[in-house]
């Protein structure tokens, strides 16, 4: 049921163009292509792939490549194109090999959500600042290594000041969601 889900899922992240690139963007090749990351990129958080506290996806269409990292019980990198949230207004997208190696090609975004989608309202990766003015690779960078800047609770990362009571509260008024 959750395979048929998360197809039909992929299917429409595809047709609103959130994976371009080459033609064949989930064949052997997926690994060169470039990530393109726009405003259709971020759908209704909780239409993502759930992991503990978090949501990923995968803008090239492996989100089974995406999962199998997150859910390892080790760290390992992700693959490029793994999309990860844990608020509406935060992402963070793996872009392609060489994309940046200071942040180990992550790149950061600062969103505003309505009900008509996303708005970019900053993206890099390094400077870009979250709701409560904390710098995004600054404070991620502590999990950089084996969790490739993935904090969860026990990572090594400065806690957010948000409870896991809070954190599901604001997943879930998610303004994108129908
Ligand atoms: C003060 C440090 C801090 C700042 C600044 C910060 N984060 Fe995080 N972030 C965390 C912590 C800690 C977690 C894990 C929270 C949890 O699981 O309860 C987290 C979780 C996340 C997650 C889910 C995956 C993970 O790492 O656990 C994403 C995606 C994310 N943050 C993106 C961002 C983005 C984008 C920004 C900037 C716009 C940002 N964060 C700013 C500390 C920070």
């Amino acid at each position: 049921m959750i395979g048929t889900r998360w197809t039909a899922l992929a299917a429409l992240l595809g047709a609103c163009g959130m994976s371009v690139g080459t033609d064949a963007d989930t064949g052997p090749g997926v690994r060169d292509t470039v990530v393109t990351v726009d405003e259709g990129s971020f759908p209704c958080i909780t239409e993502l792939s759930p992991v503990r506290r978090f949501y990923v996806g995968n803008l090239l269409g492996d989100l089974e490549a995406t999962l199998d990292v997150a859910r390892a019980p080790q760290g390992r990198a992700y693959p490029p194109g793994s999309l990860l949230q844990l608020v509406p207004f935060e992402a963070m997208v793996k872009r392609e090999a060489g994309f940046s190696p200071e942040t180990d090609d992550w790149e950061f975004f600062f969103l505003a959500a309505g009900p008509e989608g996303a708005r970019i309202e900053d993206r890099g990766t390094t400077g870009v600042r979250n709701a409560f003015n904390g710098d995004c690779a600054a404070c991620h960078t502590a999990a950089a290594g084996d969790w490739d800047w993935v904090c969860e609770q026990d990572h090594g990362c400065v806690d957010l000041p948000l409870t896991e009571e809070a954190i599901r509260e604001v997943q879930a008024a998610d303004p994108r969601c129908p």
